[in-house]
């Protein structure tokens, strides 16, 4: 039996997500992570006690600032807020529809099977929806507003929530069966990515199964190793002597859509896929150990040698990249772009220089790593999408460091350059995309607070990046300035005049994320953010077509914070900057993920992530949720039907624009 609480822990859990070992390979709890619990899992800001307890500490301004909360001045957005809360539902601004568009095991195909909770299958499954939507991405078709592509990310898997029959309850903590062959291929297959043709009739958007351009991606799906290191003797495998040849994708976090319209998929927390142990001195032991490998968070490698790293100890290098999917050749091989490092991707989400270079901003979330971005070296064709598909094969990665005075600089991870040489074990460019944390490392850039999304802002030439928490600081910086930093912060790089290949920049904090009315928090949101608006771990974002900046969170999603997961409106410029309003939230356990606003602003499509994934904490539920006995069966509410990760999209009534 595998213990339930060790196997989720680096898949469900914010406060412990991408633990793997980092910089500070701490395993006991710090005092950061004692405080940290303490706000999140202890009713802190909840009854009588807890009130006392707020009395004590807030400070007299915060508490003014609270009173006076009201809509903000010279704000961007205009909608009603939501009201901060937790239950079983989703709830959306009033005056807006919030509609499933797409749930796990819905068809992707006109042939696929009804889901079946009961009678699940890998071969069924490689034909529906998959798992923990993440990123979500919309490609206009034929410049139509009403007709396009949707693409998604299925993250990972909760098995206890997807599985009937395989939890048992001993001591009051859940114990998950451990995996048959069988379940394991529905889980590869309930991962990867998903691309559906959806049309919008009567101002509903609709899945259309029967596009020949739908497609499932999946944990086996072929791929190809493109740029440096494709055909490296690292990449070899006993089942792919050319390096060149890979299958599947796994723990597809965030992700992006190219200029010229290809599917983005980043490769996250791939150290929990991998098991068994390295052979004795083997070379990659040191390259292992700074990413967590072997995590041994699934199974796989029971019945898939090449997850095993005793039997196939290459793997593990073919995963960790950032990969490109022309979604417009249903048969295309996506392609794994080495050019742009080896780490835990968050997401790559890019913008067009003036200069027609292409600018790639890239998180590797874990606790002490880096900022990066990428710029090809070829220019983007506006007039040709073809000329456009292998501009990610070339073009330099950097990493970022953040100086106490404002500055920054990005240092180009360039074989040959500074320390990136033999010396250090760099024989190639290859060697330096293997191992991009090492090779930052010695470049001295900045250890972050957990980089996750990076979003330019096209129209300023300012970039977003969400730091989403990092209770293990125990020192800190200019750029991550709280120590024991529970609930993440956001910095607003300016690129040097506007552009984005710049090698220097200027950086400050937009906002620190928290409850700004507890003042050893430190939150510091504008006093025009009401009790409802503020929030922590901010997660993913996106800018909308009009430059306005809206965050998703996930972390929240515990009843003790008060607050799930949701979209928040955050204001950036004038007297309303650090202004943030809810917009969307979701019900009970669940992180908001892939915001994806249509460039008309009509739509606003979001990913509800493990909904039902807690509850523990919940008054509404107050145990350990699973499939037998779940927090919530959001969002069919039927009895026969477990709870499943959707899709959702956001229409104003009206069918005006969205905020
Ligand atoms: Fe998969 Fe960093 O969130
Ligand atoms: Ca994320
Ligand atoms: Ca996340």
């Amino acid at each position: 039996m595998t213990d339930m609480r060790q196997s989720q822990i680096f898949r469900t859990s914010k406060l412990e997500e991408a633990d793997g070992p980092g910089h500070n390979p701490t395993t006991s709890p710090t005092m950061g992570d004692i405080i940290a619990a303490r706000f999140s899992r202890r009713g802190f800001l909840r009854g009588s006690m807890a009130s006392a307890a707020i009395a004590a500490t807030v400070s007299p301004v915060a508490l003014l600032a609270a009173g006076e909360a009201r809509a903000a001045t010279g704000s961007v957005f205009n909608f009603p807020e939501v009201e901060a809360g937790v239950d079983a539902d989703h709830h959306v601004a009033q005056g807006y529809d919030a509609d499933v568009l797409i749930r796990w095991g819905d068809k992707v195909f006109a042939d696929a099977p009804d889901f079946d909770p009961l009678d699940q299958s890998e071969a069924a499954q490689e034909r529906q929806f998959g798992y923990n939507n993440d990123f979500v991405g919309f490609i206009p078709l034929d410049g139509a507003t009403d007709r396009g592509l949707l693409v998604v990310n299925h993250e990972y898997t909760n098995e206890h929530l997807m599985f009937p029959g395989i939890v048992t309850m001993q001591n009051g903590e859940m114990v998950v069966a451990d995996a048959t062959e069988e379940r394991a291929n529905i889980e590869m297959a309930a991962h990867g990515g998903t691309v559906i043709e959806i049309r919008r009739e009567t101002g509903k958007w609709q899945p259309v199964t029967d596009s020949p351009l739908n497609r499932r991606i999946t944990a086996k799906t072929q791929m190809e190793m493109t740029g440096p290191a494709a055909g490296h003797d690292r990449m070899k495998t006993s089942e792919d002597s050319s390096g060149r040849t890979v299958f599947g994708t796994i723990n597809n976090c965030a992700g992006g859509v190219t200029p010229w319209g290809t599917y983005i998929m980043a490769e996250e927390n791939i150290h929990g896929y991998f098991l068994g142990e390295l052979p004795e001195g083997h070379a990659e032991a040191a390259n292992y150990e700074r990413l967590g490998l072997p995590g041994a968070s699934y199974q796989w490698g029971n019945f898939h040698k090449r997850f095993d790293v005793g039997q196939e100890p290459n793997e593990p290098n073919r995963f960790g990249w950032i990969i490109e999917v022309d979604v417009m050749d249903p048969n295309s091989v996506p392609k794994k772009r080495t050019a742009m490092g080896r780490f835990k991707h968050e997401g790559a989400e890019s913008v067009v220089a003036a200069d027609g270079r292409v600018v790639f901003y890239l998180g590797d979330d874990e606790r002490f790593d880096y900022v990066y971005k990428f710029v090809t070296a070829g220019t983007y064709n506006p007039d040709d999408r073809a000329a456009n598909m292998d501009l990610l094969n070339e073009g330099t990665l950097y990493v970022a460091r953040f100086d106490e005075d404002g500055a920054m600089v990005w240092l180009p991870l360039v074989h040959g350059e500074g320390p990136l040489t033999a010396e250090n074990g760099f024989a190639s460019q290859a060697d330096v995309m293997i191992e991009t944390r090492r090779a930052a490392d010695l470049l001295e850039a900045t250890p972050m607070d957990r980089p996750e999304d990076i979003e330019p802002n096209p129209a300023s030439g300012r970039v977003y990046v969400m730091l989403t928490n990092n209770t293990r600081r125990e020192e800190a910086n200019a750029a991550n300035p709280r120590v024991e930093n529970a609930f993440g912060h956001i910095i607003e790089i300016l690129e040097t005049d506007g552009d984005f290949t710049a090698t220097e920049g200027t950086w400050e904090i937009l906002v620190k994320c928290g409850d700004p009315s507890v003042a050893e928090v430190g939150a510091t949101f504008s006093t025009e953010t009401t009790k409802n608006g503020w929030f922590g771990m901010p997660d993913n974002a996106a800018i909308d077509a009009d430059g306005r900046l809206w965050v998703s969170t996930d972390g929240n999603s515990m009843a003790d914070t008060g607050r799930t997961d949701g979209l928040w409106a955050v204001d950036t410029e004038g007297d309303a900057r650090g202004t943030s309003r809810l917009f969307y939230r979701v019900p009970v356990g669940a992180e908001l993920c892939g915001p994806c606003p249509t460039e008309d602003m009509t739509t606003f499509f979001v990913a509800v992530q493990h909904p039902g994934d807690g509850g523990d904490d919940w008054e509404g539920h107050g145990r350990p949720s699973f499939y037998e006995d779940l927090s919530t069966r959001w969002p069919d509410f039927d009895d026969a039907m477990p709870v499943r990760p959707a899709v959702v999209a956001i229409t104003r009534q009206d069918g005006g624009r969205i905020g």
